[in-house]
């Protein structure tokens, strides 16, 4: 976020299963915010699960609503945004956030993305494939370069959602003056 800009919101990215509707949620609380899930405004909007939307429109139209509701979202102020793992990585968007966006990256690691994945089997249509781990490796590792760009890095492993959104709201009143 630069120097002047008030914070009005916070957006956490990262791949699928690093907790960010977890961590997002605490933080609004702590915040006093509101908290906004894409993934369940885009399934709330559409009608239909993402795994649906996958299949009976795919991928394209998906990102294409995504990118409708996300942007919508960044106009909004005292919200916190949970992101698609997959939205950043497209059309410089860490590069085009508003002004006022603090962006958050929650690290995770890819056994831990598909051990997550499985808990909810057939919800994340990207890696419903013959190797899901070696598809998550492979995502991460591209996706990786534009998560990084995020003004905030935290660790996933071994923290709960509640610490993490604690850190995230330590670095908010750090910034503060
Ligand atoms: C995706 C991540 C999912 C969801 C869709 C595509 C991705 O969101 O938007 O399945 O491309 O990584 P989560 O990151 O919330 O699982």
């Amino acid at each position: 976020m630069s120097e002047s800009s008030e914070l009005k919101r916070v957006v956490l990215v990262g791949f699928m299963g690093a907790g960010k509707s977890a961590v997002g949620r605490r933080t609004a609380t702590r915040l006093g915010w509101q908290f906004v899930d894409v993934d369940a405004q885009i399934e709330a909007q559409a009608g239909k699960s993402i795994a649906q939307i996958f299949r009976t429109e795919g991928e394209p139209a998906f990102r294409e609503i995504e990118h409708r509701i996300t942007l919508d979202l960044l106009q909004q102020s005292e919200v916190v945004i949970s992101t698609g793992g997959g939205w950043p990585v497209r059309d410089d968007r860490m590069g085009q956030l508003p002004d006022g966006t603090l962006s958050v990256w929650l690290v995770v690691d890819a056994a831990t993305a598909v051990a997550r994945g499985n808990r909810r089997p057939g919800t994340r249509p990207l890696l419903n494939d013959p190797n899901p781990m070696q598809r998550a490796r492979q995502l991460l590792a591209e996706r990786t370069p534009e998560y990084s760009r995020a003004e905030l890095h935290l660790e996933t492993h071994g923290a709960s959602p509640a610490v993490l959104a604690g850190r995230i709201v330590h670095y908010i009143r750090g910034q503060e003056h």
